[in-house]
């Protein structure tokens, strides 16, 4: 009985896990379309204007924090713009983009 319930906890973790990271992920696709998409493109098609989004690697997320919010060059800083949560949230959206 105890491990048919371990087995059911660890089953409904896993699925409230992966539908919060979808949520993030839409969430992130929306906000993403709001704020970025004009420059780095729709859908995170490249328009040429700024950097292809979708070459950043798991390893570029502390760069694709503070680009984000301290800006660079042509791209204006996100902070106080957005929340924390709004930008881990493109950034997961960008994330299950990726290459
Ligand atoms: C006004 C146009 C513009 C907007 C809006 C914009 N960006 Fe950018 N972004 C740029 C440009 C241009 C660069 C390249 C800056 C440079 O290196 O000179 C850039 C660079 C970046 C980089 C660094 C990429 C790399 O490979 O180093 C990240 C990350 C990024 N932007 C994320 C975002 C996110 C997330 C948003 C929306 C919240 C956003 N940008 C909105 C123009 C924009």
């Amino acid at each position: 009985m105890v491990r048919i319930w371990g087995a059911l906890c660890a089953l409904l973790l896993s699925m409230g896990l992966a539908q919060a990271q979808e949520g993030a992920v839409a969430a992130g696709e929306a906000l993403y379309e709001e704020h970025c998409a004009t420059c780095h493109g729709e859908r995170l098609r490249p328009t040429g204007a700024a950097p292809d989004l979708k070459n950043l690697t798991v390893e570029d997320r502390v760069k694709f924090e503070t680009t984000v919010w301290n800006g660079r060059g042509q791209m204006p800083a996100w902070q106080g713009m957005i929340t924390e949560d709004e930008r881990a949230a493109i950034w997961a959206y960008i994330r299950s983009r990726a290459k």
